[in-house]
C-alpha cells in the first residue's frame, strides 16, 4: 500500500435510483456513469460522487485480457459485481449481462438477470440489442428488475458488425436506431446506452425519448455519459477509441512506480526504517538470552 498522502474528495450522497435518472432527465441534469470491476475502484467512484457504476462486460477486455467481450461468463460477471457492491452503495449499480446469458430464451434471461440482484447486489441489469431482445426485456422488467438497453455499437455483436465500428451513419440505419430506441422505451427500459453513433443522431434520439440516454462515443446531446474507466485512466493501452478523453496516463505512471519499486528492492532502499516492525530492546535481549539457554 502506498503511503503517499492524498486529499480525498468525498461527497456523501443518498442512493441514486432509476427514479433519480428520470428526475435528472426532466431537470436536464447530466447523468455520470463509469465502469468498475473491483472493490477499490467502486469505493473511489462513490467517494468522487458518480451517479452510476456499470460493471461492464468490458471487464473481459480491460481486466481479463480477452480480445472481445464474448468469452465473459455469468460467473465472471457475478464475481466482479459482488466486489463492486461491497465497495459502493449510493450510485445506481448496473450489472452487464454477458453474451449468451439472455439470448437463448426469455426465461433464461430472467433467471440470469435475477442473479445480478439476488446474489451480486446490483440494482439493475444492462443488455445489448433492440427488437430481438424485447421478449427478454419485458419478462425481466415484469419481475421488477430495471433494465437499461444498449444500442449502436453493441460489442457482443462485433463479428456481425464486422469489427468495433461506428453505427447509424446512414439515414436508414439512423431511422432503424430511432425505432429500436422507442421499442426499448415502450418495453419498459429505464434508460438506453447509445454507443458509437453520430452525435446529431444521438441528440435527436435523446430529445425524442422520455427516458434518459447514456452516451459513449455519441456526443454531448445525450442525457448522460459513460466511459470505460480503464480507457479514461489510460490504464488499458492495447487501443483507445477516438471518443475517449483520457483523464490520467496511468499506464505510464504505474510503469514508473513499478520501476522505482524494483530499483528500491535491488538497491536495498526498501523497506526503510519506517516500513519495519519494531521489537523493544528488552524483548530482543530476552530473546537472545533464551537462545543462549538452549
Ligand atoms: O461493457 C461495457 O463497459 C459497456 C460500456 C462500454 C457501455 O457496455
Amino acid at each position: 500500500m502506498s503511503t503517499i498522502p492524498t486529499a480525498p474528495i468525498q461527497i456523501v450522497r443518498k442512493k441514486i435510483t432509476t427514479y433519480t435518472f428520470q428526475e435528472k432527465k426532466k431537470k436536464r441534469e447530466p447523468i455520470s456513469m463509469l465502469t468498475a470491476y473491483d472493490y477499490s475502484t467502486a469505493q473511489i467512484l462513490e467517494q468522487a460522487g458518480i451517479d452510476s457504476i456499470l460493471v461492464g462486460d468490458s471487464l473481459g477486455m480491460v481486466v481479463l485480457g480477452y480480445e472481445t467481450t464474448l468469452p465473459v461468463t455469468m460467473d465472471d460477471m457475478l464475481h466482479h459485481c459482488k466486489a463492486v457492491a461491497r465497495g459502493a452503495n449510493s450510485p445506481l449499480l448496473i450489472g452487464d449481462m454477458p453474451f449468451m446469458s439472455y439470448q437463448i430464451s426469455a426465461q433464461e434471461a430472467l433467471r440470469n438477470a435475477g442473479r445480478f440482484l439476488q446474489e451480486a447486489g446490483m440494482d439493475a441489469v444492462k443488455l445489448e440489442g433492440g427488437v430481438a431482445r424485447l421478449d427478454a426485456i419485458r419478462l425481466i422488467i415484469s419481475a421488477g428488475i430495471p433494465v437499461i438497453g444498449h444500442l449502436g455499437l453493441t460489442p457482443q455483436s462485433v463479428h456481425q458488425l464486422g469489427g468495433f465500428r461506428a453505427q447509424g451513419k446512414l439515414a436508414t440505419a439512423g431511422q432503424h436506431l430511432l425505432e429500436e430506441a422507442h421499442l426499448l422505451q415502450d418495453a419498459g427500459c429505464f434508460s438506453i446506452v447509445l454507443e458509437a453513433i453520430p452525435a446529431k443522431l444521438a441528440e435527436h434520439i435523446s430529445k425524442k425519448l422520455d427516458i434518459p440516454t447514456i452516451g459513449i462515443g455519441a456526443g454531448a446531446g445525450c442525457d448522460g455519459q459513460v466511459l470505460v474507466t480503464h480507457d479514461m485512466l489510460g490504464l488499458f493501452n492495447r487501443f483507445t477509441p477516438r471518443f475517449v478523453k483520457k483523464y490520467a496516463e496511468s499506464h505510464g505512471d504505474l510503469t514508473r512506480a513499478f520501476h522505482e519499486y524494483i530499483k528500491d528492492v535491488e538497491n536495498r532502499e526498501f523497506p526503510a526504517k519506517e516500513h519495519c516492525i519494531e521489537m523493544k530492546d528488552v524483548e530482543w535481549d530476552k530473546f537472545i538470552s533464551l537462545l543462549a539457554k538452549k
